[in-house]
């Protein structure tokens, strides 16, 4: 009988995230914890499952042009983003679920609270996607390069492009939900968002234009790698009965 493998992950490096408040993110103010946090001791439970379903994922989930199933393509400038998922040493961490959402080109999510917006759905579009990393790690997507969008955050607020990006590993413990920016978009000094993460740690969220990713006549390509805080990231693994 094999025992279940057992992970454990470093505590959030509070220094590299934004704080839980951030008063010029507005919603922040009443959403942040009044009371000092309590620990929960971690069980098996978050450290071993419920593990990602892998086997339902499948390579159409990672080209957004077409993955509404409408038998149309999306419309917008086609895109490729790709990159790694490495730990805080370096190495690639294969069997990462990478899921993604996002805007379409006009700004707009499929979402039932983005419907007051002056800005069209695009039928071939849903603006969801997931892949798995492979054994280095690496992650790729084809998508549509998303708009920027207003917000009521304050006056003529709008939020840089970006993609969400959610990494799930094969545990509970190891979420980490982010977002990646677009270089060089005049937007960002403006984002209360991208400017609630610390000065040494936003740049990291950045994904940058790869002439070697890019594909002539078909995408522009775009790298981001995302790095996993691992400290104690020690793979356990218990020996095998015999
Ligand atoms: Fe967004």
């Amino acid at each position: 009988m094999t025992e279940p493998i057992v992970r454990h992950y470093g505590p959030r490096a509070y220094p590299d995230h934004p704080p839980f408040s951030y008063p010029d993110y507005r919603s922040t103010v009443k959403r942040a914890p009044s009371q000092d946090l309590l620990g929960i001791v971690k069980t098996l439970t978050e450290s071993t499952g419920p593990g990602p379903i892998w086997s339902e994922i499948s390579e159409d989930d990672a080209d957004l042009t077409t993955n509404a199933g409408t038998g149309g393509e999306a419309i917008g400038e086609r895109i490729i983003v790709t990159g790694r998922v490495l730990d805080e040493h370096g190495i690639g961490v294969p069997g990462t679920i990478v899921e993604i959402w996002q805007t379409n080109a006009a700004g707009r999510y499929v979402h039932w609270r983005d419907s007051k917006r002056k800005a069209p759905l695009d039928p071939n579009f849903i603006g969801v996607g997931q892949c798995v990393t492979d054994e280095e790690g690496t992650y790729r997507f084809l998508t549509i390069r998303p708009g920027p969008y207003p917000w009521g955050n304050h006056p003529n607020a709008w939020r840089p492009a970006h993609i969400h990006f959610s990494l799930m590993g094969p545990a509970i413990g190891s979420r980490l939900v982010t977002q990646m920016y677009f270089e060089g978009d005049p937007l960002l000094p403006l984002d209360p968002i991208y400017n609630s993460a610390p000065g040494h740690s936003r740049e990291r969220m950045i994904g940058s234009y790869d002439h070697d990713i890019t594909e002539e006549g078909w995408a522009t390509g775009w790298r981001w790698d995302i790095v996993l805080r691992s400290e104690e990231g020690i793979l356990e693994e218990s020996e095998e009965d015999e």
